[in-house]
């Protein structure tokens, strides 16, 4: 009965305040998919930009599918975690393959195809096709977690699925509100639940929460105490000949696999000319600590897939966001 009433108090609160987002202006599953592939990792603001253009240069799953793989991941670059790129082109190649273009609608089928975890079939089975689920992303593990008083940082499978379990008892009766249940949900978690400051007093389902009446917003989800993450120190040779830049292509698997990148100094055997700037970026598991030099090409040894670029050359391709940046101060210097 309770959850009965948390429902319609969300939906109600929905309604009123839901952030007109474009991914939710179209029932396209297509277009549902990709926004919850981009939003796994990047924030709202930065996925609005680039769903509206890899909409535009993929406008279905036949036109993604079809696509080559240079372009899909050059739309895709600058949002990180670059395998989701390539799984997003697999999985379209795919669902033309075996579902005629169109995305199938059951959980099953949803899971089984590239790229598709726990989270994005729970996400794009509801919003899209109104299946009875709830996908469980970070949000929904903080709301869930204060509203029933759960012990939980929601990190493992185990408990993302008992976070499932109670969120899914708030699913409504009529399946066209279930994309919005769901979304209330993420909503709640992006503009009141907040991790740090939540805003109880504006909160519609204050007077439901077990946090709340405890005075322990805070203490929900638990945090866990995480391990400082490892730093990997690379040196970063900048070679110039004849106006063309050197790169090398990193291996297919693994970290910004089959990306290109700026060789490293040890790799070319580069001779340093002088070191020019410093760089940083912290990926999920570990941090790069970046030294820029300039130089001039050693010996290229067999084994890496290398060539010289134009600077133009440069400009098109997918660099991983760290590259990009090093490509565009050297330039600017
Ligand atoms: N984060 C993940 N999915 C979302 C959605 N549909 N709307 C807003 N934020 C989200």
């Amino acid at each position: 009965m309770v959850n009965a009433e948390i429902t319609s108090v969300l939906l109600a609160w929905y309604d009123v305040h839901k952030r007109d987002l474009p991914w939710r202006r179209t029932d396209d599953p297509y277009r549902i998919w990709i926004s919850e592939v981009m939003l796994q990792q990047t924030r709202v603001q930065t996925v609005i930009d680039y769903y509206e253009r890899f909409l535009r240069d993929f406008s279905n799953v036949r036109a993604l599918a079809e696509a080559d793989f240079d372009r899909v991941l050059k739309a895709w670059e600058g949002l990180g975690y670059y395998r989701r790129a390539k799984h997003l082109h697999q999985a379209a190649k795919r669902i033309v393959d075996n579902f005629n273009a169109e995305l199938p609608s059951e959980l099953e089928e949803l899971q089984n195809l590239p790229g598709f975890g726990f989270y994005t079939a729970s996400a794009v089975a509801s919003i899209a096709f109104h299946v009875k689920t709830v996908p469980v992303d970070g949000n929904i593990v903080r709301v869930i977690a204060r509203l029933f008083g759960i012990a939980t940082d929601g990190a493992s499978m185990v408990e993302k699925r008992g976070i499932q379990r109670y969120a899914e008892r708030l699913l409504p009766e009529i399946p066209d509100d279930i994309p919005h249940l769901v979304q209330s949900l993420m909503e709640l978690g992006a503009l009141v639940c907040l991790p740090d400051n939540p805003d109880c007093d504006i909160c519609p389902v204050r007077v439901y929460c077990k946090a709340k009446k405890a005075g322990a917003q805070s203490r929900y989800p638990i945090r866990r105490k995480r391990d400082k993450l490892p730093v990997v120190h690379r040196d970063i040779a900048m070679i110039r000949k004849d106006g063309k830049i050197l790169m090398v292509k990193r291996a297919d698997d693994g970290l910004l696999a089959s990306m290109w990148e700026f060789p490293e100094t040890s790799a070319v055997l580069a001779r340093t000319k002088r070191n020019r700037f410093h760089a940083t970026h912290t990926f999920t598991h570990l941090k790069w600590d970046l030294d820029v030099f300039e130089c001039t090409v050693g010996e290229i040894p067999e084994g890496i897939e290398w060539k010289w670029f134009t600077p133009e050359e440069v400009e098109a391709l997918a660099l991983p966001v760290v590259f990009r940046r090093i490509w565009n101060r050297w330039m600017s210097e």
